[in-house]
């Protein structure tokens, strides 16, 4: 009998790698640009089943810090795409009492998209639902050398792991319980390096723009079926 989805058992937080847009244009011979549009209306029905589901942290690849090596009307298209993610979902977001933040330095990114997501910090930042949090210009090295810095600016000569943890961008957060990679590749590609020492990876084949909430549902069960030890044992 097929595992059934245990709503007592839903990870606390859940991290995704939302690749192949771009496989997903070609196939339907788009240009990438749509791949990466149709993944961001994936993206809005996974957020809104995560609240369904009670997961406390979603965790999304927007942008790695990688990306900035693809064709420049690639880059600025998919952060106008983020200009209309808020644009489009700010007020539910809101309204549902979602805390959105951005991992990564975002201060690199074109202005009306930052404009964009200091409207979006700001008028969700006194929420406690859901807590969406969008890696954008983000890379797991440099999160953990910028804590480093960080660590040594305040005068510090020896760090502790949980000083390290509370200088990244996640401080305060619980490390992901399951990380997901869509389109059939299988790593981390420098995705919260540090948070996933002990997270489930859950792949599937399906491209980001084709992951739907039953799918979702699907990776969730596969990560309820693992034995997860933390490098102890029964
Ligand atoms: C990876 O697919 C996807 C990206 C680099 C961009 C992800 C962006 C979105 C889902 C849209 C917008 C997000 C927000 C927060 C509004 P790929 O292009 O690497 O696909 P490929 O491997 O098939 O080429």
């Amino acid at each position: 009998m097929d595992r059934q989805l245990d709503l007592k058992n839903i990870p606390r937080h859940v991290a995704v790698i939302m690749d192949g847009n771009g496989r997903w244009a070609k196939e339907r011979g788009q240009i990438r640009l749509q791949g990466h549009l149709a993944g961001m209306e994936a993206l809005r029905e996974i957020v809104r089943h995560s609240q369904r589901l009670g997961v406390e942290y979603l965790t999304v690849y927007a942008f790695s810090t990688e990306n900035w090596k693809r064709p420049a009307d690639e880059v600025s298209g998919i952060f106008k795409l983020v200009v209309k993610y808020v644009n489009s979902e700010l007020k539910e977001l809101n309204d549902n009492n979602v805390r959105v933040r951005i991992l990564g330095d975002w201060s690199a990114v074109p202005k009306d998209s930052a404009d964009s997501i200091r409207l979006a910090l700001k008028t969700t930042e006194n929420n406690d639902g859901l807590k969406f949090n969008i890696a954008l210009n983000y890379g797991g090295r440099a999160e953990i050398t910028r804590a480093v810095n960080k660590l040594i600016s305040e005068g510090r000569t020896n760090v502790t792991e949980d000083d390290i943890s509370g200088a990244l961008y996640t401080a305060g957060m619980p490390d992901p319980d399951v990380i997901i990679r869509t389109s059939g590749e299988n790593r981390l590609s420098n995705f919260l390096i540090w948070q996933a020492a002990y997270s489930e990876i859950v792949l599937t084949d399906v491209y980001w723009p084709d992951f739907t909430p039953e799918e979702y549902e699907r990776c969730i069960i596969e990560y309820q079926g693992r034995d997860r030890r933390f490098g102890g044992h029964k």
